[in-house]
């Protein structure tokens, strides 16, 4: 998969070289490429912004700009054509499933970070006419911009594209999974200032310790996050 970032803040993006992310590009995996949106100004001071029309707080991030970056980005590679994300707390919640989706039907993906107020209107126009593009949010709260937002997304993605985690096991009990929260986990000693670890995950019955565990992420999920449960109980 090749992830494309477009910001005017290219070291935010430094820990993408790090971990499982940058054990995946040097596996050649992932290809992820930062570029400095002031690359594509042409004024001394490289501006990206300017006063809201219409008047208000802050600024807005100008077209022209965006514009020379996305054309310039999203034609780099003949043949193929990116799915666009824009993140910003307007947008549609990425979820789990979104990252399963863009991490099985989409094989590049160029991120577009916003800062200020936003980035002007009619970008997002442009670039939906000719791409698939999404605006995506975190969750409900504001960020500054939405580099953090790409960091959280770029893992949650990446980790799901095979090869990525070596052990893929360890993908399919996690949270989230199958709409539930995980079962809690424990490793040595089997006692710990006076905490016991369960009883049933040293009788070494795989039956029961299955069903322990799947009780564990209803209990879990009911308790923690009952909107995920849908029809379930917790008790079933
Ligand atoms: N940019 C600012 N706030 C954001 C959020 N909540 N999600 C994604 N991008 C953002």
């Amino acid at each position: 998969m090749r992830i494309d970032v477009v910001t005017i803040f290219p070291d935010y993006l430094a820990p993408l070289q790090l971990s499982l992310i940058g054990r995946a590009q040097r596996d050649g995996l992932l290809g992820v490429h930062v570029h400095d949106l002031r690359d594509w100004t042409h004024d001394r001071h490289r501006t990206v912004d300017d006063t809201p029309y219409g008047g208000g707080a802050g600024m807005v991030m100008r077209p022209e700009p965006w514009g020379e970056a996305l054309d310039e980005v999203c034609g780099s590679l003949p043949g193929r054509t990116p799915h666009l994300v824009f993140p910003g707390p307007g947008g549609d919640l990425f979820t789990q499933q979104t990252a399963r989706e863009l991490a099985t039907q989409e094989d590049w993906l160029i991120f577009a970070c916003g800062r200020y107020e936003g980035i002007d209107e009619r970008v997002y126009e442009e670039f939906a006419a000719r791409y698939r593009l999404s605006v995506l949010s975190l969750g409900d709260y504001v960020l500054n911009g939405g580099e953090v937002a790409v960091l959280a997304m770029t893992e949650a993605v990446a980790r799901l594209v095979p090869g990525v985690i070596g052990n893929a096991e360890s993908l399919v009990e996690e949270s989230h999974t199958g709409g539930l929260l995980e079962y809690p986990v424990y490793t040595k000693p089997p006692q710990w200032r006076g905490r016991k670890v369960p009883d049933v995950l040293l009788s070494g019955h795989h039956g029961q310790i299955a069903a322990w565990r799947h009780e564990q992420r209803l209990e879990r999920t009911a308790s923690r996050r009952p909107d995920l449960m849908g029809g379930r109980d917790g008790r079933t």
